[in-house]
């Protein structure tokens, strides 16, 4: 029962059996293959909505939710929050090009990115993109590439010098990080007469996955001493729950934590911005997969020995375990809730790093058996690759018992696609 609590807030268990947004699991494999990214429709709609009502509580002035769209990168997904009413986060033309096609009103984009490139920032002049944070040679660039006569918005990203509780790899708020300005150089280029530039104001992003929210107080301290600024952006980093042991705040509680100290340190009277990725999408998805093999080795006389359930994706759709450590849990589809024994979830890579979850609990998993693992809605098919000429899965989104795939399964023949 444990396990359920990390399941999309739109799903169930009954008899042991899990269902979606209303769309048996068991059903929706035999329907759309495997392995296969499933969303709760209904939790990305409430998870957008308990983001824009958080802010609204905790912020009198204006306030605006951006989606880090790095997270779930899926027109269908950028469509319902455009239509919820979020502002997006794109880092490169290729974010870009999706929030466009999805609808999104160009005035609402923020393009991110540490290099980006002279097309990049032209297409998004062109575009009429609303706000670009600035990093690197952005500001010289922008002066040449905006036509005359008209000034881009634009915020500063200022790199704090602090070191919050996370995986290295998405720390980004350190002083070493490789992404915006010492607070000495952000300040010049904020404060300086730009001719197409019109700075409103600053940004910051500490890193992802961060649990406790004190180094907000060291950086917006920061923030604070290069000001004041009309538009303050918070950034993103909300850690979510990945498995039942993870206790992460709620998301009105850590807007509200992280707005408080954003009025008491930059005041009352400015704009907020928060830019939530992994929250807004991670505990609406979940991954199945099926079970190809189980396999035991070693322990025979009594020793631990291990047991494999190897199953029919891995490092192609899931890439955090293996770069970031990331623990998940899963369960036998069908068999949810009953007591099970340990088992390595591995997948089908020819690389023994390929190890998607060590010590799963598993209720007898055979081969023919569909295993869903929670929680996967963030980064995974973002990051999804072909290692092993791995077609990558589709996104099917499930809603009042209907099953919509947005995304389709790829085909061996995409492989060849972009053969010369
Ligand atoms: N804003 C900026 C400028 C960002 O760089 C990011 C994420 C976000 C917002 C959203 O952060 P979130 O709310 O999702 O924590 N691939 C890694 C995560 C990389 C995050 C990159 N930047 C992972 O799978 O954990």
């Amino acid at each position: 029962m444990t396990t359920r609590s990390v399941y999309p807030q739109d799903s169930a268990v009954r008899d042991g059996r899990l269902s979606i947004g209303g769309c048996d699991a068991i059903e929706l494999a035999r329907e759309f293959g495997t392995p296969a990214y499933v969303y709760a429709e209904a939790d990305l709609r409430n998870r957008a909505r308990t983001f824009v009502s958080a802010l609204a509580d905790a912020h009198d002035g204006p306030g605006e939710v951006v989606y880090a769209s790095k997270a779930f990168p899926c027109t269908a997904a950028l469509r319902i929050f455009a239509e919820e009413g979020l502002s997006v986060d794109v880092a490169s033309a290729g974010e870009l090009h999706l929030a466009l096609a999805a609808g999104f009103d160009p005035e609402r984009v923020y393009l991110h990115g540490n290099a980006k490139s002279e097309t990049e920032l032209r297409m998004a002049v062109e575009a009429g993109v609303g706000h670009i944070v600035l990093d690197g040679a952005d500001p010289e660039r922008l002066e040449r590439i905006v036509p005359e006569g008209r000034r881009q918005k634009a915020l500063v990203r200022v790199t704090p010098g602090v070191h919050a509780d996370t995986h290295e790899a998405i720390l980004t708020g350190h002083a070493e990080s490789k992404f915006g300005y010492p607070p000495a150089t952000a300040h010049a280029i904020a404060r300086r007469e730009w001719e197409r530039i019109e700075v409103v104001g600053l940004h910051v992003h500490l890193g992802s996955q961060i649990f406790d929210h004190s180094p907000f107080r060291a950086a917006l301290a920061t923030l604070a001493g290069l000001g004041p600024f009309p538009v303050y952006d918070l950034g993103g980093g909300m850690a979510v729950a990945y498995t039942h042991n993870d206790r992460p705040s709620a998301v009105a509680d850590w807007v509200a934590d992280v707005v408080a100290v954003a009025h008491e340190m930059l005041g009352r009277d400015v704009k907020l911005i928060i830019e939530p990725g992994r929250a807004l999408v991670a505990g609406a998805g979940i991954t199945l997969y099926g079970v190809e093999d189980v396999k035991r080795i070693g322990g025979s006389e009594g020793g631990p020995g291990l047991s494999f359930v190897a199953v029919d994706g891995g490092m192609s759709d899931n890439l955090r375990p293996m770069l970031y450590g990331a623990v998940y849990e899963a369960d036998v589809a069908d068999r949810v809730g009953l007591p099970g024994q340990p088992y390595s979830v591995v997948g089908k890579h020819c690389e023994s790093g390929d190890v998607l979850i060590r010590g799963a609990t598993l209720a007898d998993p055979a081969a023919g058996d569909v295993l869903s693992v929670p929680v996967t809605g963030a980064y995974g098919h973002a990051m999804a690759n072909n290692y092993n000429g791995i077609p990558r899965p589709p996104v099917i989104f499930c809603a009042e018992g209907r099953a919509r795939e947005v995304v389709r399964r790829e085909t061996l023949d995409d492989l060849l696609r972009r053969d010369v």
